[in-house]
């Protein structure tokens, strides 16, 4: 890990008086419309793991999904608990996270997730600081997809995240954002974490046949090389409350059981946020959005949530 700049952006906690959505253990499809209150489904099986230091990788091999704000917020939010927190970028595609997150390079070489899979150098070296107290990252390069063809790739270069996260201890919670196909970085991605954490758009049906071409991964990916491997939520992205975005919520529900389903509420906020370059936690701390994340976070690490929603 680099400490080569200094971290100014404190990232508090959310203030308990928002209006934080509810927790229910499955929706009622029944009720109508109108009467129908937005919530997170928590299911009874659902097991938070409050074992650090822990691996989440963000995944659906649909484009739009909302892998990127879902990796960001979660990350903020776990860092406004107080972790240490490592976000990885390993989606090739320039307008992701790294250009979203700017990291703090020191004088001289970058280096990025390319040189830890080509072997050039550790997870650890490639680190930077972000402007973010608590937030480090690791960032993405275009020619990270070229890995995968490369002859002079090392050999088992899939375990190779997992691999250095193994023998590290400098971080709580490593997020890590993967890229819209099923490559070699997205597999990496998978063979280095505990938890994999499935974004839809809360309308596209496109998005959950994305989540089940993605089953199909993380079964081979935990049968071959990583057996701890679990799918511990879904996040339904840019959520409108309409019947579609329930039909879908519900067979993400019946999809994934024993995993949270996260309505992620829309907001223009999100959008203004990405063009400000800001954390949407940090531009717009009340949004709805921000809410979902910071409760999505405290549930999958077993954090302790407010008494007034803990009462509902
Ligand atoms: N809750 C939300 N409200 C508004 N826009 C959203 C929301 N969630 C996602 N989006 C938008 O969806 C688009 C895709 O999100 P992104 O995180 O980049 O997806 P991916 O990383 O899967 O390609 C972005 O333009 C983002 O602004
Ligand atoms: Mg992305």
């Amino acid at each position: 890990m680099r400490e080569t700049q200094a971290q100014t952006v404190q990232v508090s906690p959310l203030s308990d008086d928002l209006a934080f959505l509810d927790i229910v253990t499955a929706w009622d499809l029944e009720t109508p419309y109108h009467d129908w209150r937005v919530s997170i489904v928590v299911p009874d099986t659902f097991r938070p793991n409050p074992r650090m230091p822990r691996v989440i990788t963000v995944a659906n091999q649909k484009g739009g999904a909302g892998k990127t704000l879902t990796a960001f917020e979660l990350a903020m939010g776990l860092v406004a608990r107080g972790l240490r927190v490592r976000l990885i970028d390993a989606d090739p595609q320039s307008a992701a996270l790294t250009a979203w997150l700017i990291a703090c390079f020191p004088e001289g070489k970058r280096w990025t997730l390319t040189d830890v899979l080509m072997e050039r150098c550790s997870l650890a070296d490639a680190t930077y600081p972000t402007p973010y107290i608590g937030l480090h990252m690791v960032v993405s390069a275009p020619d990270l997809g070229e890995v995968e063809n490369s002859h002079k790739k090392p050999p088992g270069v899939e375990s190779l995240i997992q691999h250095h996260l193994s023998s590290e201890k400098d971080f709580d919670v490593t997020v890590i954002d993967s890229g819209p196909s099923l490559g070699l970085p997205t597999v990496a991605s998978l063979v280095a974490a505990h938890d994999v954490i499935i974004p839809v758009q809360a309308a596209s049906g496109l998005d959950v046949k994305g989540a089940a071409s993605l089953m199909q991964t993380v079964k081979q990916v935990k049968t071959r090389l990583n057996p701890e491997l679990r799918i511990a939520a879904t996040i339904l992205t840019d959520f409108d409350k309409s019947s579609l975005a329930r039909t879908i919520g519900a067979k993400m529900t019946k999809a994934f059981p024993g995993a949270l389903v996260v309505p992620a509420r829309r907001s223009v906020r999100v959008g203004e946020a990405q063009l400000a370059m800001k954390p949407l936690r940090l531009f717009a701390p009340g949004t709805s959005t921000t809410l979902d994340y910071d409760l999505a976070a405290a549930l999958l690490i077993g954090a302790t949530v407010p008494a007034q929603r803990a009462a509902r």
